[in-house]
């Protein structure tokens, strides 16, 4: 057998070791009772639904709404979402609000096996039973779909589901949202929506070791297996304007690309603009991001003139005509680049892969018809990736670190989703 295999087997064997002496010491005993559904619960379920994007997850492309079969892939191996239609045979049909109140809360399936952490139960876990009712009332309402979920192909030691107790142990603190009475209502509002049902570290978090993420740490990360960096959400932009992006995809300097661009088409333009103020609100408070530092490539400066040279010839030939010549963009249609937050992260990675594959902000009711970018994949060279986006990251007073073909050349062919 494989060392690898070995040391994993033997690393998992402490972490059961490790799981059952949590749950020795802390049983989980109580068992909500079942509560009758109002046909009010449905409208507030369908709402909630979308605030926690189980769309996007659960209906695979070109699939039927919420029958699961969508591939997520991790390091550990490809998932498949469930059916989560109210099909008796193949979906939640035969679950109680109280199975589905598990599920959320405690990331257990209706016969209590545990559920990989791909679905962000760690965040759902935050959710009031209130909202849960709701939101199994509406999944209640909607067609029922006939489709088997597909079988999972984790690698071996992943595939053995018990072991997730031991992530579970280490990982996984169970819990309701507790309101924070210092805070204003909008405040706690916006906490118990980004922490809980949006989910939102799933991405903007740094990932620990298997998979984990802090609940909290909203503080920048580097998405696995997507290959796209999500920022750090602690902001210094001002609420309004934030709550403009999250509901339209588009702000005044600003456009929504790669996975983010799906999180507001699938979920946050559906809500409120009161929800995503509050949200807003929330993530100014948590001060500054850590972003990951500048992943430094090291240049001379004869280099770095070099390449702003070239970067500055590209970019008038290719770009100045939609971003403008001094990097101040055209309002709501094509995103300023001058001082733009976005492209300056210490990780050059996003604006790498634009670049390369171009995109579309997220059609939203308030922008149906957005401006899309090119893609300069074949018509640049990586050499001149890297000069242009060493320009973009250096001009106008701008301060990110130059980009190398290098680190180009390592974002090519990585897969958009
Ligand atoms: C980031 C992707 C993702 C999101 C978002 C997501 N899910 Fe899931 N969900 C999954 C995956 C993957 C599974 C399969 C997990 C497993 O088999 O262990 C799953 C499993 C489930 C299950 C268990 C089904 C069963 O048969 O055991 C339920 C219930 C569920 N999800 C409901 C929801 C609801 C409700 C939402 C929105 C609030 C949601 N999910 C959002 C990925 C997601
Ligand atoms: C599937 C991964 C994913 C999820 C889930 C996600 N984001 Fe993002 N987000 C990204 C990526 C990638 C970017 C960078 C691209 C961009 O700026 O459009 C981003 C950018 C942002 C930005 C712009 C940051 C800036 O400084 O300009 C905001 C604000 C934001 N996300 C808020 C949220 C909120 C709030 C949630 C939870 C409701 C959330 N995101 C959930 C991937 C995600
Ligand atoms: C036809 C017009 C057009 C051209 C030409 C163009 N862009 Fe863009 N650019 C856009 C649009 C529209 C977006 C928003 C795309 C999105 O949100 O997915 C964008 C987004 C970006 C972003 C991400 C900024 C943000 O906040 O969304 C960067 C960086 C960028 N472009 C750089 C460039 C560079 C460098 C060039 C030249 C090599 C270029 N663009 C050429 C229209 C253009």
């Amino acid at each position: 057998m494989h060392v690898g295999r070995l040391a994993a087997i033997a690393t998992l064997a402490v972490l059961i070791a490790l799981a059952v002496g949590w749950f020795l010491l802390f049983p989980s005993g109580r068992e909500p009772a079942q509560r009758p559904l109002a046909s009010a619960d449905v409208k507030l379920g369908e709402y909630l639904v979308r605030a926690g994007n189980c769309y996007s997850c659960h209906t695979a492309h070109g699939g039927q709404a919420y029958a699961g079969g969508r591939a997520i892939v991790t390091p550990y191996g490809t998932l498949y979402s469930s059916n989560i239609t109210p099909d008796k045979q193949t979906g939640l049909g035969a679950w109680t609000s109280a199975d589905f109140w598990h599920a959320l809360h405690e990331g257990k399936s209706k016969d209590g096996s545990l559920l990989y952490p791909a679905f962000p139960y760690w965040a759902y876990t935050k959710v009031s039973r209130e909202d849960a009712d709701a939101m199994y009332a509406y999944l209640k309402s909607i067609a029922p779909v006939s489709q088997q979920n597909r079988p999972h192909e984790m690698r071996f030691p992943y595939d053995q589901r018990p072991l997730l107790a031991g992530w579970r142990a280490l990982y996984f603190r169970e819990g309701e949202f507790k309101a924070d009475p210092r805070e204003t209502s909008e405040w706690n509002r916006g906490a118990y929506l980004v922490e809980g049902l949006g989910h939102c570290a799933a991405c903007h978090a740094q990932r620990g070791a298997w998979g984990s993420v802090r609940q909290k740490d909203i503080g920048g990360g580097l998405i696995p297996m997507l290959n796209w960096y999500a920022p750090s959400l602690g902001s210094k932009r001002a609420p309004d304007e934030i709550a403009e992006f999250l509901k339209h995809g588009v702000s005044s300097g600003r456009a929504a690309f790669g996975p983010m661009s799906e999180v507001i088409r699938d979920s946050l333009q559906h809500l409120a603009l009161a929800d995503l103020r509050a949200m807003a609100v929330y993530l100014r408070s948590r001060g500054d991001g850590d972003d990951e530092a500048a992943s430094g490539s090291r240049l001379t400066g004869a280099q770095q003139e070099q390449l702003m040279t070239l970067g500055a010839r590209v970019y008038r030939d290719r770009c100045a005509d939609c971003h403008q010549p001094g990097g101040e963009g055209v309002p709501r249609i094509y995103p300023r680049l001058a001082g733009n937050e976005a492209i300056l992260m210490g990780n050059p990675v996003n604006a790498i892969r634009i670049v390369l594959n171009g995109g579309f902000p997220p059609s939203t009711r308030g922008n149906p018809k957005p401006y899309g970018m090119p893609p300069f994949a074949h018509v640049l060279s990586d050499g001149e990736i890297a000069a242009v986006v060493t320009y973009v990251r250096g001009a106008w007073g701008n301060r990110g670190a130059p980009v190398s073909s290098v680190q180009v050349a390592g974002a090519r062919g990585v897969p958009l989703d």
